[in-house]
C-alpha cells in the first residue's frame, strides 16, 4: 500500500477516504452527518465492537485503543481521521494530534462550540459515559471559550446500553432519563451537550423530558460541519463529482445493535468487513 504523507495528500487525485472511528456503532451517528454533509467523500468506519464501551476505561487503555483503531484506519488509506467517541476524543485525541502524520479531529471541540453559541442565559449541561464526564474536556474547551458560562455535568453510564438494546422510544428509558436529567431541568440551563455519539439515537425522548425550552447540542451534527472546514482548510477534498460511499469495519460481531442504528439514521451500511487489532483486548 501507497505510503502517504502530507504532501501526497495535498497534490492526490485519488479519493482517500475520512477514518472515523468509534468505541462501537455510536459513531455512526457521526458517519450519518458526514454522509449527509459531504455525499461526495469515501468514508470508512471502524468499531471497536471488541472493546466496547470505552466509558469506564483509563486514559492509557484509551490511548492505546485509539492508536490502534488510528492505525487500521491510515492502513485503509484514510486522509484525515474523526474520532466519533467522546470518550476517545477526551482521553485519545491529543496524543494522536501529537503522533499522526494526518490531520485528527475529535468531538468535543465541534460541541463545545456549537454550545457556547447556543446557549442564551450561560448556563450549559453536559452529559456523557463516566470517562468523558471525568476527564472535564467538555469544561475545559467550553471555559476557554467563554470563562462566564457555568457547566454542569452528568454520566449517564445506563444510557449506552439502553441505546444499543434498541429501547430508543420506551418507558424504561423514559425513567432512566427522568432519573439522570431532573435535576438539569431544575438547575436552569438552557443548552444540554449531548456529550456521547450514542446520545443522539435517543435524541426525542431526551428533548421531550428536558422540554423545549432547552436546546439539545448534537456532537455528530458539529462534528461534521468541523470535518467539511478542516478539509476545505486543508485541500483535502474529494474530486468533484466524486460519489462519496460508506464502508464499515468492525473489530468484533456488530450484534442486533447495527440494525437499530441502520433504521434510526436512515444509512445503509451493507456488508461489514472485520478487522483485528494486533494489540489485542
Ligand atoms: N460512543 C461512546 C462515546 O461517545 C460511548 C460508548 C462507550 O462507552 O464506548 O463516548
Amino acid at each position: 500500500m501507497r505510503k502517504l504523507t502530507p504532501d501526497s495528500l495535498a497534490i492526490s487525485e485519488e479519493p482517500h477516504p475520512i477514518g472515523v472511528f468509534d468505541s462501537g456503532i455510536g459513531g455512526l451517528t457521526v458517519a450519518a452527518a458526514l454522509r449527509q454533509l459531504l455525499p461526495g467523500e469515501d468514508i470508512f468506519y471502524i468499531g471497536d465492537t471488541a472493546r466496547v464501551p470505552y466509558g469506564g476505561k483509563s486514559a492509557t487503555t484509551i490511548q492505546r485503543y485509539s492508536r490502534e483503531i488510528s492505525d487500521l484506519l491510515l492502513a485503509e488509506s484514510a486522509k484525515i481521521i474523526v474520532v466519533a467517541c467522546n470518550t476517545a476524543s477526551a482521553l485519545g485525541v491529543p496524543r494522536l494530534k501529537e503522533t499522526l502524520h494526518v490531520p485528527v479531529i475529535g468531538v468535543i471541540q465541534p460541541g463545545a462550540e456549537a454550545a457556547v453559541r447556543a446557549t442564551q442565559n450561560g448556563r450549559i449541561g453536559v452529559i456523557g459515559t463516566r470517562g468523558t464526564i471525568a476527564s472535564e474536556a467538555y469544561q475545559r474547551a467550553i471555559y476557554a471559550l467563554d470563562a462566564k458560562v457555568t457547566v454542569s455535568s452528568q454520566s449517564c453510564p445506563i444510557l449506552v446500553p439502553l441505546i444499543e438494546e434498541g429501547w430508543i422510544d420506551d418507558p424504561i428509558s423514559d425513567a432512566v432519563i427522568e432519573r439522570y436529567l431532573e435535576k438539569f431541568v431544575s438547575n436552569g440551563i438552557d443548552t444540554l451537550v449531548l456529550g456521547c455519539t450514542h446520545y443522539p439515537l435517543m435524541r426525542e425522548a431526551i428533548q421531550r423530558f428536558v422540554g423545549p425550552g432547552i436546546t439539545l447540542v448534537d456532537s455528530a451534527a458539529n462534528c461534521a460541519l468541523a470535518v467539511r472546514d478542516l478539509l476545505q482548510e486543508k485541500g483535502l477534498f474529494a474530486p468533484v463529482n466524486h460519489r462519496g460511499n460508506l464502508r464499515v469495519a468492525a473489530t468484533d460481531a456488530t450484534d442486533g445493535f447495527l440494525r437499530v442504528a441502520e433504521k434510526a439514521l436512515g444509512i445503509d451500511v451493507g456488508e461489514v468487513e472485520l478487522r483485528t487489532v494486533r494489540g489485542g483486548s
